[in-house]
């Protein structure tokens, strides 16, 4: 039996916990076509909160709904890629399944190989861009770009940002959704050249709810015939703390804990959430922890003495310094997506095992 579950970055896994939501808006904006807000939208969540998984969903739903979709990271090269991506992607779709194999010759053959000739000559990125858009708006295709690991200083970055926002002005059938760290996206959204970005719809991948980490648990281990008691599932949902990259170290552990047998027990459960435990630590804590200044650590080590929820003033408090000093950190924190905002005036870690984690390092 083969373990159902994927705890690699980058990997879309066997069952998709939530996200449903956000899929089925994206779903309605490649269906309802340019002019519809979630075209232009930021995925926004800490590392392994799912953001290059969902990237590779919503370039399915465009799939679906008649798009072509070019895959990018934020990184120097990135714009020529895009053209190269596209007429390749453009290809494919316009050839017919079963001319395939000419196509792979006969680059050009169904866009035309002058034109493709031409897009290829012309000297200006924005000019050969807004040629192929062109084209494929003729046929009644959209393009959707997906830029994941979004860094400010990348200049491509914002280069292709401004030109993101004038093909929307040319009416182009056009898509941009990028994804990135709290942070990251902050400094670009805060940058003077793409104050256009600031207005595409922000989707924080924020927990998953229990409800929906149960049910793709379930799925999951169903796909190869197995079945959680309901400790065990209670036991797995806690430790996942509904984040998408945990839940999957702790049903890739529990599972192998599982050996043969049909049922996975309690007893499989606990030692699967042990070694998940250890992976996650090396893997997301810490690289997280190391990431943080002294002022952002000093603030979370106060956070410590409160059970479950903090107030701004008792950690101040405990900092030994005044609400105002310590709300900077707060705003830090809450953007690198380290700490969570409750409802109300309280806050609480926002990554599973962090608490048992500076407990263990400070
Ligand atoms: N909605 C989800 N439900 C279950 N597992 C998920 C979900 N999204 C991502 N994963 C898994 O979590 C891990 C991290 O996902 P990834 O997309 O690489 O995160 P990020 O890009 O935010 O760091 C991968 O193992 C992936 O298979
Ligand atoms: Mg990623």
């Amino acid at each position: 039996m083969k373990n159902p579950f994927t705890p690699t970055f980058g990997i879309v896994p066997m069952v998709l916990a939530g996200r449903r939501e956000l899929l089925h808006h994206m779903h309605n904006a490649f269906e309802r076509g340019i002019g519809d807000p979630n075209l232009s939208s930021i995925l926004i969540g800490p590392r392994g909160t799912g953001k290059t998984a969902l990237l590779s969903c919503i370039g399915t739903e465009a799939k679906k709904c008649g798009w072509i979709c070019v895959d990018t990271v934020a990184m120097e090269g990135m714009l020529e890629d895009i053209i190269q991506q596209s007429l390749r992607a453009a290809e494919e779709f316009l050839t017919p399944k079963s001319d395939k194999k000419l196509s792979g010759v006969n680059v050009g053959g169904v866009l035309g190989l002058t034109w493709v000739q031409q897009v290829k000559e012309e000297s200006n990125w924005r000019i050969r861009m807004s040629g192929i858009l062109d084209e494929l708006k003729k046929k009644d295709i959209g393009l959707l770009i997906t830029v994941d690991e979004v860094r400010v200083d990348v200049p491509e970055m914002i280069q292709l940002a401004s030109f993101y926002q004038l093909f929307v002005r040319e009416n182009a059938k056009i898509s941009l959704v990028l994804a990135g760290l709290p942070g990251q996206v902050h400094q670009m959204l805060t940058h003077k050249e793409v104050s256009f970005l600031r207005r595409a719809r922000q989707h924080v991948l924020d927990r998953i709810s229990d409800r929906e980490i149960r049910e793709a648990f379930r799925k999951t281990v169903e796909i190869e015939a197995k079945f959680f008691s309901s400790e065990a599932l209670d036991m797995a949902v806690n430790a996942s703390g509904g984040f998408a990259y945990m839940m999957q170290l702790v049903g890739y552990f529990i599972w192998e804990e599982s050996g043969a047998s049909e049922v996975i027990s309690e007893t499989c459960a606990a030692e699967g959430i042990r070694q998940a435990q250890i992976d996650f630590q090396n893997g997301v804590l810490d690289s997280t922890w190391r990431e943080l200044s002294k002022g952002d650590r000093a603030f979370l080590i106060a956070m410590l003495p409160d059970p479950k929820y903090s107030t701004l003033t008792a950690v101040a408090k405990r900092m030994g310094k005044t609400s105002g000093y310590a709300s900077t950190y707060k705003s830090r924190l809450l953007l690198s997506g380290v700490i969570e905002e409750q409802s109300g005036e309280t806050f609480a870690y926002a990554i599973p095992s962090l608490r048992d984690y500076i407990d263990k390092v400070r």
